[in-house]
């Protein structure tokens, strides 16, 4: 039997490779990081939306756990850490990464043809999760022209009466736009009103430019929060998310979602975690100059050439610059020249279903230097095509 044969079940009635309950594809997002292309082909890496990412070493730990079954709800020291000061750690669920998070949320509250309102562009599981499960998912536009910022109005417009889930991410990926408290409180009246859920995913929170937002799962049990240990702490390869919610009910779904699925984290994966966040203020502080160093580089550079222009991020470590539109080049040729002759990289519009024009620059995770050769083969790059 040949089963290499891609047409093996084609003269079949029961093909056993049709989709099933959620129609799973590769994203290009996927399909072109780092990770999939090999770091080794890149020397300037603006692409990623994180800070540097942490040594094993350096955080000097003597392992000593039993290498057991966790607490499915997650370590209760961890939750802990993760909740205070201001919530209720029985309120927390550990999950492996906010993208796990995110999957148990939308397939706990989600079926096919259930309305979504989504904020767009967003980080692709945000928008890919819904339309995999078939929903009809309406789109919140954030759009360059309004920098970026949230159209409450808009939102009012698209929330109806059977919606049952408003999806936001703020510091928002890929724009670094933010919001206000008072913003998010009129929010959480309008799905109140629904009454639906909220779902913020708050995975740069700790990254705010400003104060950071009260946790938006502790203002109202309609909403659920989102984070991990990815972004702000260096930490992705530790695969520690979690998702919070007050609503008992919700957590108890939450609980059964994961346990059918990963039954409990990592005991090693939490053990690292609850050690950085033992030390978070430090280590939030350090992390926040780093990117406040890293961010005037990139403002430096914007300022200085005439070929994009970009609405200044609040939070998190990316940004979304445009060519202006007097700016006339292949701009396919010019990702191509980026990446082969400059070995530089960054997030593509179409990763965020943008048009190519828009880029993402992920100015977190390089050091300074890094950063500011890769803006210099940018400009190389527009340079050799003008
Ligand atoms: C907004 C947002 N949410 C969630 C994730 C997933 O992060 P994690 O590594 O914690 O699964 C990402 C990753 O890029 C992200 O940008």
């Amino acid at each position: 039997m040949n089963t290499m044969n891609p047409g093996f079940f084609g003269s079949s009635n029961q093909n056993p490779l049709r989709d099933g309950i959620i129609s799973y594809r590769r994203t290009p997002i996927e399909i072109e990081s780092p990770e999939n292309i090999g770091y080794d082909r890149i020397r300037f890496n603006l692409t990623e939306s994180s800070v540097p990412d942490m040594e094993f070493t350096d955080l000097g730990l003597q392992i000593d756990r039993a290498l057991s079954y966790t607490d499915h709800r997650g370590a209760p020291l961890l939750r802990q850490y993760i909740a205070e000061p201001h919530f209720d750690p029985r309120c927390v669920l550990v999950t492996p990464g906010a993208a796990a998070a995110l999957f148990i949320v939308a397939t706990s509250l989600l079926t096919a043809g259930d309305h979504v309102v989504v904020l767009h562009p967003n980080y692709v599981t945000n928008i890919e999760t819904p339309r995999a499960i078939g929903c009809r998912s309406d789109y919140l536009r954030l759009r360059f022209d309004q920098k970026f910022a949230l159209d409450l109005e808009e939102l009012e417009h698209l929330i109806t009466p059977d919606t049952r889930l408003v999806s936001l991410t703020y510091p928002h990926n890929p724009t670094g736009a933010m919001i206000t408290e008072s913003e998010l409180k009129a929010v959480i009246d309008m799905v109140e009103s629904v009454p639906c859920y909220l779902l913020l995913d708050e995975t740069y929170r700790e990254m705010t430019f400003e104060e950071p937002l009260p946790i938006a799962a502790s203002l109202s049990p309609h909403v659920i929060s989102v984070s991990s240990m990815s972004k702000s702490y260096g930490l992705p390869g530790i695969r520690i998310g979690w998702v919070l919610t007050a609503d008992s009910e919700l957590q108890e779904r939450f609980l059964a979602a994961k346990e059918q699925i990963f039954i409990c984290n990592s005991v090693i994966d939490e053990y690292i975690a609850e050690k950085v966040l033992s030390e978070k203020g430090n280590i939030v502080s350090g992390i926040r100059s780093h990117i406040d160093t890293n961010f005037q580089v990139v403002r430096k550079w914007m300022h200085a050439n005439p070929w994009f222009e970009f609405v200044e991020p609040q939070g998190g470590c990316v940004c979304s610059p445009r060519f202006r539109e007097h700016v006339s080049l292949d701009v396919k040729r010019f990702y191509t020249v980026l990446n082969e002759t400059y070995e530089t990289y960054v997030g593509p519009g179409h990763w965020f279903e943008m048009d190519d024009r828009y880029m993402r620059i992920g100015y977190g995770w390089p050091q300074s230097t890094e950063l500011s050769s890769g803006l210099s083969c940018i400009t190389k790059a527009v340079e050799e095509l003008l």
